[in-house]
């Protein structure tokens, strides 16, 4: 059964403490990646740890429908046959991206650069979110990429065009459009320099060198000349650090929680959640360092804790991007007020999280109210438990899943299947730590 055809209900009933190990699955934005760039490289890649999840999945299929043979994925490894940078051919139909915001703006800049068009589709949530972000700036490169009224996907990337570099500077700071724009930019004459207004996921730099890709970084600024080659080489994937920040929250706001972590991905442009928990009090320490692939891991231990309030400070902002939605059930539970802002980005991801988790949470007995760019929440009361719905986004049914932990009732989430976008085996996992946690399939008919 498919998205299409199926809804998933989240009955959600706490939990008295969380403890034991897990290992979340493989970081979403590492694995797109290392997909992209093994489908591009000369050689073989061989990837361990890649997240199976439906978003990753996408990536994967567009560059089999493009003709690079790859070999699973199966317990996280795939092994690909690069094409080359020059290697790809037409798809025979367009490439759906499902849910994938990151699959669709990168695969923009890199099929900006091809000789053939694509067109790129994906799901109702998909094709609302804002391309011109991506479609602009690559058109001042050269690229001719046809989009929906409203710059809103379904695209068209014409093929056979010629690419020159630009000197851009970011007006937010986003890695999907910085990677776009470095994508592009592998097949553009003379230098794209991408600068940022403040710092942002720096996996596609990390992994181009990684690749044997000449990049230059100087403070908030990354160049690439066109022309060079990638040389394919092993990727390890850390687990995803925002897949493991449901836990970081649901351990420290549950009396008795002792859970560790592993090999969790520590790159300090992803950081951000755990600074901000360790601000309201959280005790959360990190054994165990290391470094794997050009990226920092370790396994993290966090145990219960009283949170208390606080102002997040707007440098860390895009360093938890996409942790928000269970930041927010964090500060449901602290003491005191918290207050977010500078986050208006929340709004254009896989659903608009400042309104969907402030009507939630709302709905739950919190005491929120939501800003044109953050929330401030009014923490403390515990809630009463109740009916939520998490309007697809796969983060959003997590977080209220981890917000029953205060409830008094249980709490229903209906709209919960996208959570196998990033994190097919959340429920389970959950289970397997002490989160009481029920899934249950509908067809429409049924609902
Ligand atoms: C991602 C970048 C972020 C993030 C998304 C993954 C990436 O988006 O929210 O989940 O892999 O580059 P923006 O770059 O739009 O902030």
């Amino acid at each position: 059964m498919t998205h299409a055809q199926s809804r998933l209900t989240f009955t959600a009933s706490g939990g008295e403490r969380l403890r034991g190990r897990l290992r979340v699955p493989g970081d979403k934005s590492i694995s797109h990646r290392a997909v992209m760039f093994g489908a591009l490289a000369e050689g073989e890649t061989v990837i361990d740890g890649l997240l199976e999840g439906e978003d990753v999945l996408a990536t994967l299929a567009a560059f089999r429908a493009m003709g690079v043979a790859a070999e699973g994925p199966d317990s996280g490894a795939l092994r690909l046959a690069g094409a080359g940078l020059h290697g790809l051919g037409a798809p025979a139909a367009a490439l759906d991206m499902g849910n994938s915001g990151t699959a669709m703006r990168l695969l923009c800049g890199l099929l900006a650069g091809q000789a053939f068009d694509t067109t790129l589709t994906g799901d109702a949530s998909l094709t609302r979110r804002p391309m011109r972000r991506v479609t602009a700036p690559l058109a001042e490169m050269g690229a001719l990429i046809e989009t929906a009224e409203g710059g809103t996907a379904p695209l068209t990337v014409r093929g056979g065009r010629r690419l020159h570099g630009i000197d851009y500077a970011l007006p937010v700071a986003s890695a999907q459009i910085k990677s776009a724009l470095l994508l592009a930019g592998l097949y553009a004459e003379g230098e794209t320099r991408i600068s940022e207004p403040a710092p942002c996921r720096d996996h596609t730099e990390r992994m181009l060198a990684g690749f044997g890709y000449p990049v230059r970084r100087e403070a908030g600024t990354v160049t690439l000349a066109g022309g060079g080659r990638l040389t394919a080489t092993p990727v390890s994937v850390p687990a995803d650090v925002s897949s493991a920040a449901f836990f970081l929250v649901a351990a420290s706001i549950t009396p008795g929680s002792d859970l560790i972590l592993e090999h969790v991905g520590m790159n300090p442009t992803r950081t951000g959640v755990i600074e901000i928990l360790r601000l309201m009090g959280a005790d959360i320490t990190a054994v165990r360092e290391d470094v794997v692939g050009g990226e920092p891991v370790a396994d993290l231990r966090v145990r219960h804790a009283p949170l208390h309030g606080i102002d997040v400070l707007a440098r860390l902002v895009p360093l938890a991007i996409d942790e928000f939605p269970v930041l927010f059930v964090a500060a449901a539970a602290a003491s005191g007020e918290t207050r977010v802002t500078g986050a208006e980005e929340l709004r254009v991801k896989e659903s608009d999280r400042i309104a969907v988790m402030a009507e939630g949470l709302a709905a739950l007995g919190a005491d929120v109210t939501a800003t044109p760019d953050g929330m401030i929440v009014r923490g403390g009361r515990g809630l009463t438990g109740g009916r939520v719905h998490a309007h697809g986004d796969h983060r959003v049914a997590m977080s209220f899943a981890v917000a029953s932990l205060m409830a008094r009732d249980a709490v229903v989430i209906d709209d919960c299947a996208n959570v196998a976008t990033s994190y097919p085996t959340f429920a389970a996992e959950a289970r397997a730590v002490g989160l009481m946690l029920a899934e249950q399939w509908h067809t429409p008919e049924a609902t």
